[in-house]
């Protein structure tokens, strides 16, 4: 059905009607009812209400009543509650207080139980320590007992003790001399140390300048003696005479009739001519010609010797030539006057047809002018110009022809100027050059034959950089060692002598060390010290002190490292106790034959931490260090740095060098450390003490330390065990850097963190006594004297010795970058100037050695297994490093 709106409205009308119609009539019904019966209601309620009232009223009075009552006795209650409360809190506080007495006891007792304990470690360290040491001694003990190879006890020192008697000279039909049939070795015994006799100059032939030079050159030379009954060598200087009148040679007082065991010097410094040789010319009857190249030079009798251009003596450096960069502007050159009577041999004409394609530069120049002020032969190639300008060519040149078809005077010269200007020589032909039995020329020069002259261009382009830069460093070495001075010469003629006659080299003079107390005066000491730098471990045996074995290879060593002697470590003029180059044994000698003075680890089975630190295994024997600790004037400093050094194992013994003009003061007390401390007295304030060979040093190992450094002990002998594998370089903490300056060029010293370093500061390192004798004697000296203008850079200078001996970097352990002293006022180093000066100082060094020998290296030592997971029950090499 459709709803419409109107039916809506409609049918809502409809109903709205009918419903108001019903209301009405319902109210009208029931309202006079409904209101009858409400009022009635009504009228109850009240009636019932007032009741209540009332019956409430009286309720509330007796309950006002009641309240009354129980306040009274609420407030008694409560008062009594109080006082319960005030007793029980006191009660309280006091078990409060007791709870925390008893708290602070078990505290204490706790505190108490830890000491003990740190204290039962220590002991049982110090127990381990002392067991250890004393199986150590055992084990010495029955080293010592051991009697399958007793040291040689020293040699009686023999010489001859008359002079040479009489023998009939050679007939000139004998065959040519050689050592055995014309050397008297008896009067040379291997322990005679070798005594030279040299004439006096006034019975020589030669010029002023050489007889006075050579004269005090050779009273230099230890093997000078003035006794002729004692000597091996009879020494007569011939040299280029004012009068070449030789004939009485015979007439010599010792010539015995022979001239066996003389040796004839003829230094050619002006005369370059063959003709001026001794051979043939004069009867020299047996004795030995040292000289330039000549024709009749007998092989293995004979010594062919340098060109006596150079200086009497000292520093050299200054007329040599910066070795960088590696190829000069003429790949090579030459300058020579051509021979007037040239009937073989070097062709330079030859030469220059086979470098007509090349477009590299070379300098042929064979139209100069002869070099005047010196004599030579027309049938050599001539010398051209001045000195100078022959410099100035070599110094444009890479290499530099030397002609050597035919023996000549002018060879050693050529090779001199090449080595001085850092050229290399290429020598055609082959004619001896100087003391070739001894020195390798190989490494310095190129020699050829002639007939490879067509392929000299070739051979030469194919030498890369680092041949050429390592051949100019050889080069300039031999030069400086053994040519470049009248000493130098004269020093190795002897040497090349005593070498082949195999005698050893004289010991190298140590510095004495000069106590600071005066006879009989015994410095205070202070009670052993505290420990509280003792170490948590045990880092090895405490032993007594045990210097390292010295001068044991003085009659081997030139037969076995002979080579090096000469020709890598730069000194066969001396015998060394022991070199940081000495061979090692191959690890099974220790355990077959050869085991004695090892302490290999575990017994030779190895081991993790405790076997380690019991035994200090490596390849070579055991020994112990010195500590060489430089100071000046902080006596509380030094005081304080000696203490820590108490209970350190393997320490040998404690120089220090005391550069203050003052002594210490009387009542100054040194701490009692376990080992002799030698305070030595220098004899001026000199950063170079620090390296001076002070005979009281008696280990190889050498730990350089500031009076101010700090080095915990596991350091110390962590560094100490690192550099026993690497007993040629400087091996310790502090590294620094030397950077280009890329604004200005140069080299600036670093002390940034970097991730390469280049050396390490002998502030706290470990070095080869070794070093300090190549330092204080090898050096030269402009470097000491640079230390001493700025009162700096001696570990510089110690970094570029060892870089350059060794071709090596120095070895940096553990992680201490930065090396300061807590509590030292601001140091030294911090100073700008201090900075300045090394920069200046690596650019000196720099020039003095020809190049920069200094290293980069990124590596850093750490023990084995420092940060490697181990089982419990194994211990680590080092509890922290
Ligand atoms: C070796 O030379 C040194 C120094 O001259 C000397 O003290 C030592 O006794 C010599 N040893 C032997 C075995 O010749
Ligand atoms: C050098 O060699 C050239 C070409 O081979 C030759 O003509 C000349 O005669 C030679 N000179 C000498 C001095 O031998
Ligand atoms: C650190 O390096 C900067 C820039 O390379 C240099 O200027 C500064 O001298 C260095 N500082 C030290 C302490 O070497």
């Amino acid at each position: 059905m459709h709803w419409s709106k109107d039916r809506i409205c409609h049918w809502m009308a409809n109903v709205k009607l009918s419903r108001i119609l019903l209301l009405v009539t319902l109210a009208l019904v029931t309202v006079p009812l409904f209101t009858h019966y409400y009022l009635s209601n009504v009228e109850r309620d009240r009636e019932r209400t007032l009741s209540d009232v009332h019956r409430s009223r009286t309720k509330l009075e007796a309950y006002e009543d009641f309240s009354a009552l129980r306040a009274s006795d609420l407030k008694s209650r409560i008062q009594e509650m109080l006082h319960i409360k005030g007793s029980v809190s006191t009660e309280l506080r006091d078990l409060e207080a007791k709870r925390q007495r008893l708290q602070s006891e078990v505290v204490s007792l706790n505190h108490r139980i830890e000491q003990l304990k740190t204290e039962l470690g220590r002991q049982q360290i110090e127990l381990n320590k002392l067991k250890l040491s004393v199986e150590q001694a055992q084990v010495a003990q029955r080293e010592a007992l051991q009697r399958n190879s007793p040291d040689l006890a020293p040699p009686l020192t023999l010489t001859a003790s008359s002079l040479p008697s009489y023998n009939s000279p050679p007939s000139p039909t004998s065959p040519p001399c050689t050592m055995t049939t014309c050397f008297d070795h008896s009067r040379c015994p291997l322990t005679s140390s070798f005594p030279v006799f040299l004439y006096d100059t006034a019975e020589s032939k030669a010029t002023i300048f050489l007889k006075t030079a050579i004269s005090q050159t050779v009273g230099y030379n230890p093997h000078f003696t003035l006794d002729p009954k004692t000597a091996c060598i009879f020494l007569v200087l011939v040299g280029e005479g004012e009068s070449t009148d030789l004939s009485t040679l015979n007439q010599l007082p010792y010539w015995g009739g022979d001239g066996r065991n003389h040796v004839l010097l003829h230094l050619s410094r002006v005369d370059m001519t063959l003709e001026s040789s001794l051979v043939p010319s004069v009867d020299t009857g047996r004795a030995i010609i040292a000289q330039f190249a000549h024709k009749n030079f007998r092989s293995g009798f004979d010594l062919v010797v340098g060109s006596a251009r150079g200086p009497p003596g000292g520093d050299v450096w200054t007329e040599s030539t910066f070795q960088l960069p590696a190829r000069r502007q003429y790949l090579f050159s030459f300058q020579g006057v051509q021979p007037k009577s040239q009937q073989s041999g070097f062709n330079v004409t030859e030469l220059q047809s086979y470098l007509s394609l090349t477009t590299d530069e070379i300098s042929l120049d064979t139209n100069c002018l002869a070099a005047s002020g010196i004599k030579q032969s027309e049938s050599d190639w001539g010398l051209c110009g001045t000195e100078e300008s022959r410099t100035a060519m070599l110094k444009r040149s890479t290499f530099s022809v030397v002609p050597a078809v035919e023996s000549s005077p002018l060879i050693g010269l050529r090779v001199y100027e090449a080595l001085k200007a850092a050229c290399i020589p290429v020598v055609i032909g082959d004619a001896p050059l100087p003391f070739e039995e001894v020195i390798k020329w190989k490494a310095a020069v190129v020699r050829l034959p002639l007939a490879r002259i067509t392929e000299l261009h070739f051979l030469l382009r194919s030498f890369g950089d680092a041949d050429l830069l390592n051949v100019k460093r050889q080069g300039r070495f031999l030069w400086e060692r053994y040519l470049s001075s009248l000493q130098a010469l004269v020093d190795t003629t002897l040497a090349t002598l005593r070498d082949r006659i195999q005698l050893p080299p004289p010991p190298i003079v140590d510095t004495p060390a000069v106590s600071v107390f005066s006879d009989g005066f015994v410095p205070l000491k202070t009670d052993p010290v505290i420990v509280d730098t003792e170490p948590e471990e045990s880092l090895g045996p405490l032993e007594p002190p045990y210097p390292s074995a010295s001068f044991k290879r003085n009659y081997s060593i030139s037969f076995t490292q002979g080579y090096e002697m000469w020709n890598v470590w730069g000194d066969p003029f001396h015998l060394y106790p022991n070199l940081p180059f000495d061979p090692v044994l191959p690890s099974d000698a220790k355990f077959i034959g050869s085991g004695k003075g090892f302490r290999p680890v575990g017994g030779g089975a190895g081991g993790a931490g405790k076997e380690f630190c019991d035994s200090l295994g490596g390849n070579s024997p055991r020994e112990q260090f010195t500590i060489v600790m430089l100071t000046y004037e902080r006596e509380q400093v030094l005081m304080n740095s000696l203490s820590r050094l108490h209970g350190l194992p393997y320490l040998n013994k404690v120089v220090v060098v005391w550069n203050s003009p003052r002594p210490p003061l009387q009542d100054l007390r040194w701490p009692d450390i376990g080992v002799p401390v030698h305070v030595v007295k220098a004899s001026r304030n000199s950063l170079n003490n620090r390296f001076l060979p002070y005979e009281a040093i008696e280990t190889e190992a050498v730990l350089s330390v500031d009076d101010d450094a700090h080095l915990r002990h596991d350091e110390i002998i962590f560094g100490f065990r690192v550099w026993r594998e690497q007993r040629d370089r400087v091996v310790g903490f502090p590294g620094r850097f030397h950077a280009l300056d890329l604004n200005y060029g140069g080299w600036l010293y670093n002390s940034n963190y970097s991730c390469e370093l280049s050396m390490v500061l002998t502030g706290a390192a470990f070095f080869h006594k070794h070093y300090m004798y190549m330092y204080s004697y090898w050096l030269p000296q402009a470097i000491r004297d640079k230390v001493d203008e700025y009162m700096n850079c001696e570990d510089i200078a110690m970094n570029f010795l060892v870089s350059h001996v060794t071709r090596k970097p120095p070895v940096k352990v553990t992680s201490r970058w930065t090396f300061r002293c807590p509590g030292c006022p601001v140091s030294l180093s911090e100073d700008d100037t201090h900075f300045q000066e090394r920069h200046k100082c690596i650019n000196f060094f720099s020039q003095v050695f020809g190049y920069t020998p200094l290293l980069n290296t990124q590596f850093r030592a750490d023990s084995i297994l420092f940060k490697t997971r181990i089982p419990h029950d194994k211990q680590k090499c080092f509890k922290f490093i």
